[in-house]
């Protein structure tokens, strides 16, 4: 079967094409499982070589449908729609976010539209569809009601999925993932970037400053559960999603202030001494409209799973990424 990573040379685009070309197989669009035989990654940097004959890397705009076209034919029998602009990229310019995060989605949708085959398109939302005056626990009942434009791309892409599905044209899933920690490498855009910033440069020996404080609650999942459910929410069988495409993932639900106390936990008082806390108005703004926890009784009836503790995550952080432990 055919498989296309959009973002596929982002930090989850990468981790998926990764454990997909392990993996070698997914359930294809008639139920069966298929051998993957080759798997497109678009971005607009070029992905690394994977070294491995299925990888096809394309460097280009998803913002212009001809690129999609070039991408997308009636032998696409999947698509892990991830490419999009992150939360603060979003909030600083306005028509970007618009292009990518919404018009790129729906003219996506439209091109498999026009080939008419139904394709499973997996799309990855956010916390940050929620917003405003929130229960302790959202459920998938609470109404949507973003506090940035990122949150509103993302929302109206979720709908859009939802009625395209229901017509027919494509079989979506909407993966709503909590922030993911611990990312690594370099800060990013996205408001949440302190998320991971307060756990890998401490680690790495480096000053970290949190623009929040202690007492935030984050939605949090590790990289490797995230991969796990983009996979797990492609194999789940149509009939199970009757009623609607989203899905809340499961998640831990910690402070700042606990997730410095889990860093200490595993790595000792020594990194957790680098971390200082200066506000920043514009980040606490975006997050502190963010959920803290959501009900994700749905997402694990339909088996998806999330890790067992913030201390988990560090130590698996620790052990994948750094070699220590
Ligand atoms: N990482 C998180 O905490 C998190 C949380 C919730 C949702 N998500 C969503 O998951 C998806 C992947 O996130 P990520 O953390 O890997 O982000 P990322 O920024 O690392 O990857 C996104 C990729 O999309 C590419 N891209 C952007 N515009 C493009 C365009 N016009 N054409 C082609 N490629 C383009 C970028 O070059 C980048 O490589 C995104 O949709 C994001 O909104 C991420």
């Amino acid at each position: 079967m055919k498989v296309l990573i959009t973002g596929g040379a982002g930090f989850l685009g990468q981790r998926l094409a990764r454990k997909l070309l392990a993996r070698g197989y997914l359930t294809g669009r008639d139920d069966m499982r298929r051998d993957i035989t080759q798997l497109t990654l678009i971005d607009m940097v070029a992905a690394p070589d994977f070294g491995d004959a299925r990888v096809q890397v394309i460097t280009g705009d998803i913002a212009e449908e001809a690129m999609l076209r070039q991408v997308i034919d009636r032998d696409t029998d999947s698509i892990f729609h991830l490419a999009a602009v992150v939360s603060g990229q979003a909030e600083a310019d306005f028509d970007l976010g618009m292009r990518i995060n919404l018009d790129a989605s729906r003219s996506l949708l439209d091109v498999c539209r026009a080939c008419g085959h139904q394709p499973k398109v997996i799309f990855t939302s956010s916390v940050a569809v929620y917003g405003g005056r929130l229960p302790v626990v959202v459920q998938d009942s609470t109404a949507l009601n973003p506090q940035s434009s990122y949150g509103t791309q993302k929302a109206m892409s979720e709908l859009l999925l939802n009625d395209y599905s229901r017509r027919g044209f494509v079989d979506g899933r909407v993966l709503r993932l909590p922030t993911i920690s611990v990312r690594p490498g370099k800060p990013n855009q996205a408001a949440s970037s302190f998320a991971s910033g307060i756990i890998r440069e401490p680690l790495g020996g480096e000053a970290a400053v949190c623009p929040v404080s202690p007492s935030l609650r984050l939605w949090l999942l590790s990289p490797r559960a995230a991969i796990d459910a983009l996979i797990a929410g492609h194999e789940i069988a149509a009939a199970a999603l009757h009623g609607s495409r989203t899905i809340n993932l499961p998640g831990v639900s910690v402070t700042v202030g606990e997730m410095v106390a889990a860093l200490t936990a595993v790595a000792g008082p020594a990194p957790a001494a680098l971390i200082s806390f200066v506000a920043n108005p514009a980040v606490e703004r975006i997050v502190n409209s963010w959920p803290g926890a959501w009900d994700s009784t749905r997402a694990i009836a339909l088996g998806l799973r999330g890790d067992d503790s913030f201390e988990s995550i560090v130590r698996a952080y620790m052990e994948e990424e750094l070699g220590i432990l």
